[in-house]
């Protein structure tokens, strides 16, 4: 199985992405995330992306395609992948479809969360998450159980992301609208896209992409 999760910054895309791991195995190639660790890790990568990124602009299609392109040697019985943040360009379009073929593998899906962009701001300023096992949470709609520890692992340490403020989010949705939201014609003409409303709760968008996998 290989899907690719699409929507504007704070669609859901690395929720989702998350229980499908946790539900079905399938592995989160999120470029956001390997740019966010090659930049703690001040790596070249890193500090070419680390400006890029905290002005909301794209990093350029080469150096996140190599990202991706290390990650899809694998076994023939491996479980599947969902592209969480890529592609967000035609170039990086293009690029998915040869590293794919290369490899004799077939995108299933690309499942587009549909939102509303006015409330992706709330969503997005208000997020966190634990500093020791990256588990996901938000100020008003998902609030540890127990607040200041993590439900996941019991830490007391959490973090936000430097480019989750407004100005940022405003640009970020801009390139989104630019960039990565054309890509969908492409798409539509092979078929693949279904769309999926990514304003309903979590669990409810969950249902709705897994009634999707099921039906393949
Ligand atoms: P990236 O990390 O990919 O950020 P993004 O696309 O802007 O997406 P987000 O991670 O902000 O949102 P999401 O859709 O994953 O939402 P989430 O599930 O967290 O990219 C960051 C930067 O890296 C880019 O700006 C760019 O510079 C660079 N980059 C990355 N990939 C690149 C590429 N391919 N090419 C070039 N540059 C690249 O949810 C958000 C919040 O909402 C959470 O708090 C969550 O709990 C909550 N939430 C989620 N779903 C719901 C729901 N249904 N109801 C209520 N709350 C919800």
């Amino acid at each position: 199985m290989i899907l690719i999760l699409l929507g504007p910054p704070g669609a859901g895309k690395g929720t989702q992405a998350n229980r499908l791991m946790v539900e079905r195995g399938l592995v989160q190639l999120s470029t956001g995330d390997m740019l966010r660790e090659a930049v703690a890790l001040g790596s070249p990568l890193g500090q070419r992306a680390k400006a890029i990124m905290a002005a909301g602009d794209l990093v350029p299609d080469a150096l996140v395609n190599e990202l991706i392109d290390l990650r899809l040697d694998v076994s023939p019985d491996h479980p599947g992948f969902i592209f969480d943040g890529y592609p967000r360009t035609r170039g990086q379009v293009d690029a998915l479809d040869l590293l794919l073929s290369a490899r004799g593998f077939k995108l299933d899906f690309v499942i587009e969360l549909v939102v509303d962009e006015d409330a992706l701001v709330d969503r997005i300023t208000g997020r966190f998450t634990c500093s020791s096992c990256g588990e996901g949470y938000h100020d008003r709609y998902k609030q540890p159980a127990v607040e200041g520890v993590c439900d996941v692992c019991g830490s007391v340490n959490f973090k936000r992301r430097p480019d989750d403020n407004e100005e940022t989010v405003r640009n970020r949705m801009t390139e989104y609208r630019a960039k990565t939201a054309p890509i969908l014609p492409y798409y539509e003409t092979r078929g693949i896209v279904r769309r999926v409303d990514g304003m309903a709760p979590i669990a409810e968008v969950n249902a709705a992409i897994e009634a999707i996998l099921d039906a393949r």
